[in-house]
């Protein structure tokens, strides 16, 4: 991981399918916060590592963000359930709301995550 006050910056091939999650620090949002990124159906999307129902972190056990049959991220405290491509609640106490999104681009191997955009 590569991090500075713009962008933090992962080799492509650390990123599994549907695979763990890659978290990283996000001081601009507080000293403990972080956001991660995970790949679903080839592409990555990043996410401040929050719940919409309680501001805790999604994951327990730390970069375990996809249910079992890999087909939503879910909070590890009650069980929401959220749409990896665009973070949004189908299931669970915030059904409705959203995760907070922050900009990721690939290429030349590299999955670059623009901290900057986090509004
Ligand atoms: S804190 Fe995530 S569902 Fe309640």
């Amino acid at each position: 991981m590569q991090i500075d006050n713009e962008t933090v910056v992962f080799a492509s091939g650390d990123l599994q399918d549907e695979g763990k999650g890659l978290r990283f620090p996000l001081p601009k949002l507080g000293n403990f916060a972080t956001g991660f990124v995970i790949r679903f159906h080839g592409k990555p999307y990043a996410y401040v590592n929050q719940c919409a129902h309680i501001p805790v972190e999604l994951d327990w056990n730390e970069g375990d963000f996809f249910t079992s049959e890999n087909d939503y991220l879910i909070c590890s405290t009650h069980g929401a359930h959220y749409q990896p491509q665009t973070g949004y609640c189908v299931r669970g106490p915030c059904k409705g709301k959203h995760l907070k999104p922050i900009g990721v681009t690939e290429q030349d191997q590299k999955i670059i995550i623009h901290i900057a955009s986090i509004k």
